[in-house]
């Protein structure tokens, strides 16, 4: 959570170099974003505000074009407000200087609230005389650092804990250390996880970080010309070749003199080399590609990823020799396991169990003989999972992750690793890496000789056919208080994904039921205003999921069903029964029925419930790519 980046620069300007690398970072967070850089006059100035990039970088350009607007007075504190009150923004100035000039070292910052509330003031950069830092993690003893600076005169802007950073390397300054030493002190103190990036204004040719559970990345551009500090790989992509990726515990400092040299300390300050890896990431990765937005783009690649999944995974990992397989995982993670649970347990015949892992990592976990844990994560930064993961990896169980991004935590520290192939996922709600780790379980289920997907990718291309008719029905639904999604056997998942999307995209209370339990309890929320959405492929549970349907109806709930063309002789009466929609996919040439589409169809339903939560979203007129309060990473607890 977070985005993190820095530059030490031999050209003459970096703000717009800073911008363009937080615009890639935004999908980490994005409530608050700022940038530090110690301009021509060797004064650092910050600005910073509320809201997303865009209102940054309007900021910035008004500031470079027009100067700074002047307060009436100059204000006692080294800052003031500009803007209008709710995109209220902060630019601090160090000195009187009338406009904030050009820069060749700079840090910037987009946020995601974890300490304090989303104000200009909890905004990073934070400063403190001359010092600018940034801040990705939690700094778990800020109270007392922030007491014993109070004792020390001190004052502080905000409820951030990241501000005691800045004030605490200040203060070491004060006390007569050098930047560097200053720098390290201040980590010494510090516990929690962080990855923190500082300049100092009196050291305007020096950039330093360091990391402690949070990801950092470093790189030299091709032109040897940048340097950069990241926290996320993406954030370089088309500025380096080759990056490296920090170890835990380790610093990075580079200094400018007639060139760029960085070096790379461990948490003892011994020197030491990490590997070079191409930084293989393109605009076209990162990039709509035409599509309005990353979400749009990455729910119509849905089906590339079964293909990408079905020619190139590498699914060389056997679990047939285990008893029992515990699946790890948080949010739309949990869900594809869940999923996977439902194959594992017919298909292949090993007892499974799935948990949220924020509950897995702090239970007495009694581990049976003969156990796979397995962790899924898009991002394989997420903390918990992360956690959960040691917790497993300490105890000397077998461990294997599920990860789409390969040079993540998660996947750099598991027993086994297995890389989805879903693509760069920037939309913030998980899609197109649901179907990528759906896929990547089958394919520890059944081996790919013997998998057939066709029925999946043929209701996957009707859907993406019907999708007009979806946009309609997120019309009608966008103004609904509370849903049901509805579903037994692989569609109970797929239910509870679709309501997971659709509150978190719409922000309508929504709610996942086996539909066998909504009559012991969710059935009393039924009335004419609260849709049920009915995931319903014809399958072993059609009959029972038909009978709860119009248990629904009875009570003038309105219901969209969700099925496909093998159901129609069966849905004649329910559609006459005042359905508020029915969509009927079509399966297309599959030749037989067989146990294994019946088990693979609902897989194909996730693509209809992401597309309906994402017209309820548009048609809401709410930013799909961005949900409020969320972030893409989630690196803390
Ligand atoms: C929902 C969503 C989240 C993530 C969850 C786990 O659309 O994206 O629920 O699935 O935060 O993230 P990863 O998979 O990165 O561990």
């Amino acid at each position: 959570m977070c985005g993190i980046i820095s530059i030490l620069s031999k050209k003459d300007d970096v703000i717009g170099d800073l911008i363009a690398s937080l615009r890639k970072l935004e999908y980490r967070g994005y409530d608050s974003a700022g940038i530090s850089y110690i301009d021509d006059n060797s004064v650092l100035q910050t600005i910073k505000t509320i809201g997303k990039i865009e209102v940054l970088e309007d900021l910035v350009t008004k500031n470079q074009t027009e100067g700074v607007v002047r307060p009436p007075s100059k204000p006692s504190e080294s800052e003031f407000l500009i803007g209008d009150t709710e995109h209220r923004s902060v630019v601090q100035q160090e000195t009187d200087y009338e406009e904030l000039g050009r820069g060749s070292i700079g840090i910037g910052h987009t946020r995601w609230a974890t300490h304090g509330k989303v104000s200009p003031q909890n905004a990073h950069p934070h400063t403190s005389n001359g010092v600018a830092i940034v801040h990705n993690g939690i700094i778990e003893n800020y109270r007392e650092l922030k007491n014993s600076l109070i004792r020390d005169n001190f004052e502080f802007d905000g409820e951030s804990d990241s501000e005691v950073i800045a004030k605490l390397i200040s203060n070491h300054l004060k006390n007569g250390l050098e930047f560097i030493d200053a720098f390290k002190n201040t980590i010494a103190q510090l516990s929690g996880t962080f990855a923190i990036v500082a300049i100092y204004d009196l050291a305007p040719n020096i950039i330093i970080g360091t990391k402690r559970g949070a990801p950092m990345t470093i790189g030299l551009s091709n032109d040897k010309l940048n340097f950069y500090i990241a926290s996320d790989a993406i954030a370089l992509s088309t500025l380096c070749d080759e990056i490296s990726y920090l170890e835990e515990g380790d610093y990075v400092i580079c200094e400018k003199s007639d060139q760029l040299n960085y070096r790379i300390l461990t948490e003892n300050w011994e020197s030491i080399e990490r590997d070079k890896v191409q930084n293989t990431i393109s605009m076209a990765d990162v990039g709509k590609n035409g599509f309005e937005d990353f979400m749009m783009k990455e729910i119509s690649e849905e089906p590339i990823v079964i293909d990408n999944m079905i020619t190139q995974f590498n699914c060389d990992f056997d679990i047939s020799h285990y008893r029992s397989i515990y699946i790890i995982a948080c949010g739309t993670s949990f869900y594809a396991g869940l999923l996977s649970k439902y194959w594992i347990e017919e298909m292949a015949g090993i007892h499974v169990d799935v948990e949220i892992a924020s509950e897995f990592r702090y239970r007495n976990l009694v581990s049976p003989k003969d156990s796979l844990y397995v962790f899924i994560s898009q991002s394989g930064e997420t903390i918990d999972t992360l956690a959960a993961m040691r917790k497993a990896n300490q105890l000397g169980l077998d461990t294997l992750s599920i990860v789409n991004v390969d040079s993540s935590s998660i996947a750099r520290e598991a027993g086994h690793n297995l890389k989805t192939l879903a693509g760069f996922e920037i939309g913030v709600a998980s899609t197109k890496s649901f179907i990528a780790q759906a896929m990547a379980m089958l394919m520890l289920t059944i081996k790919k000789n013997n998998l057939d997907v066709r029925i999946i990718k043929n209701i996957m291309h009707s859907i993406l056919l019907g999708k007009d008719k979806i946009k309609v029905i997120a019309e009608k639904i966008k103004d609904s208080k509370s849903m049901l999604y509805m579903g037994r056997g692989c569609s109970y998942p797929i239910a509870l994904e679709g309501a997971l999307k659709m509150k978190e995209l719409s922000y309508i209370s929504a709610e996942g039921y086996p539909s066998g339990e909504t009559k012991h309890g969710p059935i009393a929320m039924i009335d004419s205003n609260v849709y049920s959405i009915v995931i319903a492929p014809f399958d072993r549970y059609f009959d029972k999921t038909l009978s709860n349907t119009q248990e629904i109806l009875a009570r003038h709930g309105p219901v969209i069903f969700l099925t496909t063309d093998r159901a129609i002789p069966f849905i004649e009466d329910l559609e006459n029964n005042n359905l508020a929609d029915c969509i009927i996919f079509h399966e297309d040439a599959v030749p037989q029925e067989n146990q294994t589409d019946e088990l693979l169809r609902p897989l194909s339903f996730a693509m209809a419930v992401h597309l309906l939560a994402y017209y309820t979203a548009k048609a809401k007129g709410l930013d799909a790519d961005k949900p409020r309060n969320l972030a893409k990473s989630v690196t803390v607890e």
